[in-house]
């Protein structure tokens, strides 16, 4: 049954599964403002509806998304807890019902960085991922400067948060942010199979897993996520991201020589 079809965000319930599709493959699943607000809207009706029991989070053939939409950035640097990207963080972040992901290809941002809040992910052998926050002049979101460091250690965390290196599906997978790699026809019933099983498990218990799997982190996040987001808008604002969302939009290399 459809619950939502947004322009580019599809928003479907099929066997207790919520399936948000990013859907805006000419843009490369960019994610907008109302993509954010559809999702966390999506997310916090989930919590009290018991016929929902899990969520999945899916892109289109050859990509999951290429992270925040750049010109969003540009019109509408917000990013407080107020703002659609914030309440998108907020909610997935604290969302109860387990959150799994099908990684159909590119994962740019955010699209790498919320895999850090799934409960189960798997990815396309042709999936390609990268956090160029840096590169963008602004830093890391979604809790990532904490989690990261803490998943991989942190001299691996430098390499893909400092020196922004993007990688592979099998690094993914060796790092931890992903559970198994599929061909790129198979990703979404493997998926799709997963969520089948979360959503057969006893709804009760498995919220309760969810929830005290994260405990000791939930608050240490929060906090950290608070600390990313002030950190995050007054770059958005700087001139160092200026340079570069200018450089991207017309198609150059950044040049940061001059800043201090
Ligand atoms: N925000 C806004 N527009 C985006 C976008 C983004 N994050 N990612 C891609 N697009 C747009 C491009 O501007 C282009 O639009 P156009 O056709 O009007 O010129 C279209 O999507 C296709 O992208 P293109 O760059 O031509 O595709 P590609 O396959 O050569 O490269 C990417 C794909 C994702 C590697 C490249 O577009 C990119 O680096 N995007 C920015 C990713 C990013 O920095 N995200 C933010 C992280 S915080």
């Amino acid at each position: 049954m459809a619950v939502t079809e947004q322009q580019h965000v599809s928003i479907t319930t099929e066997d207790s599964i919520l399936r948000i599709r990013f859907n805006r493959p000419e843009k490369k699943n960019a994610i907008t403002r109302d993509m954010y607000t559809a999702m966390a809207d999506a997310i916090v009706a989930s919590n009290t509806d018991p016929s929902i029991r899990v969520i999945l989070f899916e892109g289109t053939e050859g990509c999951f998304t290429s992270g925040n939409d750049l010109k969003d950035f540009m019109v509408a640097p917000a990013t407080d807890g107020e703002s659609p990207v914030g309440r998108f963080l907020a909610e997935a972040a604290a969302a109860e019902k387990p959150l799994v992901a099908a990684v159909t290809g590119m994962a740019i941002g955010i699209g790498t960085t919320m895999l850090l809040h799934c409960d189960l992910a798997y990815a396309s052998d042709k999936a390609k991922f990268h956090m160029p926050f840096v590169n963008l002049g602004l830093v890391p979101e979604f809790g990532s400067s904490l989690i990261l460091p803490s998943l991989i250690g942190q001299r691996r965390a430098a390499e893909l948060l400092m020196l922004a290196k993007p990688f592979g599906a099998g690094t993914a997978l060796e790092l931890g942010f992903i559970n198994a790699i599929y061909e790129d026809d198979e990703i979404i019933d493997a998926a799709m199979d997963a969520a089948r099983a979360l959503a057969a498990q006893p709804p009760s218990a498995l919220r309760n897993t969810k929830r005290l799997m994260r405990r000791g982190m939930t608050e240490a996040i929060a906090d950290q996520m608070r600390e990313e987001g002030e950190c995050f808008a007054s770059s958005l604002t700087g001139v160092e991201a200026a340079e570069a969302f200018q450089a991207f939009m017309e198609k150059r290399k950044p040049d940061f020589s001059k800043f201090e």
